[in-house]
């Protein structure tokens, strides 16, 4: 039920001279360039869920930690939250849409059946040469995006690709579900990745990612689709249906084990993680699987408490706001760690080199490249 893509196995070997790409025993380190996010502006907060079902800010925050939460507006989608996510990481990777070999885009709440959320995004930011197309894993959705698209660069398929993760949960949440409705929120991030250059940091060092169909009745949402009343013996249901305590204990352990499996096969131990950047279901979930790692919660990045939930946007969304923070320095092991409904699971190693604009300046001064910087 898990796999690995044995990357510590195959450490990039980079070719000598021109033409050598096509040799298929080469692989290329990719690295993180430029990062980015979109919340959208309004906010419902736990006061205002109170006036909605039957909970409590109080409970709220002991059970989840969250505070608050942003909604997208009627106008925005996972698609237009995407593309302005995207233009940030663009920016901050000091590149144009038209450097962009491929965007893949993580979201299990797109604009429609098709066009997929990535054509969309690759067409707003001008993206003129690239593949586009979305994976959905649900809350794992961002780390398979991320995969995949570190596979097409290690490969010499593509050198440059914009990762996305994008979700509009309001729209397939069910608002009068307190045990489901106070978790989820809005947004988008972003991160650019590209063919790292020979002797620079090791960029992804290790990715592993699980499944298990056979627990799909523990998280679902069928959506407003063609299956079936009744598919696999789940009732056709268009809000998100969740056994909550099923999930809690899962998510645990499969987060736990994941970032172990990832960790050991980036031939590292826990101490040399400096920042675990998880997604962001619940605190309780995240200090329970900093305890299986024997991980200091200092040293994971929390802000559910500003967005709850936003599946696979939660760990680009995070990601871009510790490198704000300067909680990323080069040469840094950073660790990503997933899980959601399938139910799937996910971890990754890399190793940070630092974006080429941080993102405030990037977004004052346009697309300028400047030197590495964290
Ligand atoms: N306000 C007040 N009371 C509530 C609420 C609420 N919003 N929701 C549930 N309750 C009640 C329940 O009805 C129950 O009442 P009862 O004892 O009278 O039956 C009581 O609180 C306890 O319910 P539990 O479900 O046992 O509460 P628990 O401590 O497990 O917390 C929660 C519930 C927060 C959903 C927790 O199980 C959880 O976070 N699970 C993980 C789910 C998750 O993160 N899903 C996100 C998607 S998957 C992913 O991204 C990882």
């Amino acid at each position: 039920m898990s796999c690995n893509s044995a990357w510590a196995t195959r450490r990039p070997s980079y070719p000598d001279g021109a033409g050598a790409a096509k040799d298929h025993n080469i692989s290329y380190a990719a690295r993180i360039s430029g990062v980015g996010r979109y919340l959208p502006s309004r906010i419902l907060t736990n006061h205002d869920l109170e006036q909605m079902v039957d909970t409590s800010d109080e409970w709220i925050v002991e059970r989840s930690g969250i505070r608050e939460r942003h909604i997208a507006a009627d106008d925005e989608s996972s698609s237009t939250m995407g593309a302005e996510a995207a233009r940030m990481a663009i920016a901050s990777a000091g590149i144009e849409g038209s450097d962009i070999d491929l965007v893949v885009a993580g979201t299990c709440t797109p604009d429609g059946p098709f066009p997929s959320v990535a054509t969309r995004i690759q067409h707003s930011v001008g993206a003129n040469r690239a593949g586009a197309f979305d994976v959905n894993s649900a809350c794992t959705g961002f780390l398979s995006a991320l995969g995949t698209s570190a596979q097409f660069i290690a490969s010499g398929a593509a050198e440059c690709a914009l990762v996305v993760g994008t979700e509009t949960m309001s729209r397939i949440v069910d608002w009068t579900d307190r045990g489901t409705c106070v978790l989820f929120g809005d947004g988008a991030g972003a991160l650019v990745i590209e063919r790292a250059a020979e002797g620079e940091p090791a960029g992804i060092e290790s990715l592993v990612l699980g499944s298990d169909g056979g627990q799909a009745d523990l998280l679902y949402s069928h959506g407003p689709c063609t299956a079936p009343v009744v598919l696999d013996g789940l009732e056709q249901e268009a809000k998100i249906v969740m056994d909550g305590r099923g999930i809690f204990r899962n998510a645990v352990t499969a987060l736990t084990k994941a970032a172990r499996q990832a960790i050991d096969e980036a031939g590292l131990t826990v101490d040399d993680i400096s920042l675990c950047v998880p997604h962001q279901p619940n605190i309780r979930i995240l200090q329970a699987m900093a305890r299986g790692l024997d991980l200091p919660m200092e040293r994971v990045f929390v802000n559910l408490d500003k967005y709850g939930n936003t599946s696979s946007a939660t760990i680009p969304i995070a990601l871009s706001e510790a490198s704000d923070a300067g909680r990323l320095q080069p040469g840094d092991h950073i660790l990503f760690a997933a899980f959601g409904g399938g139910l799937s699971w996910g971890a990754m190693v890399f190793q940070w080199s630092g974006v080429r604009v941080p993102v405030a300046a990037a977004m004052k001064a346009g697309a300028a490249a400047a030197a590495p910087v964290s």
